[in-house]
């Protein structure tokens, strides 16, 4: 990442609104959470390389990613079976094309946080 880049980063995040999504202990690594934001249908994944956010609506057809089978950070839609990387919101195998979209994410006093993107 280039300073340019890395600074470019960092006005994205100031660009962003922090909304409370739910209690940390409500995010295991057997249990991912779905939360509705701003009209965001967002799932919750902690792996044992920390917490991430993504859309939670697969991108084939329309299932909740968080009802899915997660393995080593990766989701399996439990529609078609597509997976998903939960730390990049890759596509990694189909019949889905498209990543999801994913969101930051931080945990502050026991409470998980997301940032928003301003309209
Ligand atoms: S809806 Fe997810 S793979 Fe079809």
């Amino acid at each position: 990442m280039s300073a340019t880049d890395q600074s470019n980063a960092e006005a994205d995040i100031q660009d962003l609104r922090w909304e409370r999504a739910c209690a940390s202990a409500d995010v295991t690594p057997d249990e991912p959470k779905a939360v509705t934001i701003d009209g965001h249908e967002i799932g919750l994944f902690r792996t044992g390389e920390g917490l991430f956010a993504i859309d939670n609506v697969c991108t084939h057809e329309y299932a909740y990613l968080t009802k899915g089978l997660v393995e080593d950070g990766v989701v399996e839609c439990p529609l078609h079976e597509a997976r998903f990387c939960v730390k990049t919101g890759a596509c990694l195998h189909g019949p889905a094309t498209r990543p999801v979209a994913t969101f930051a994410v931080r945990e502050e006093d026991g409470v998980v946080l997301v940032g928003i993107p301003h309209a």
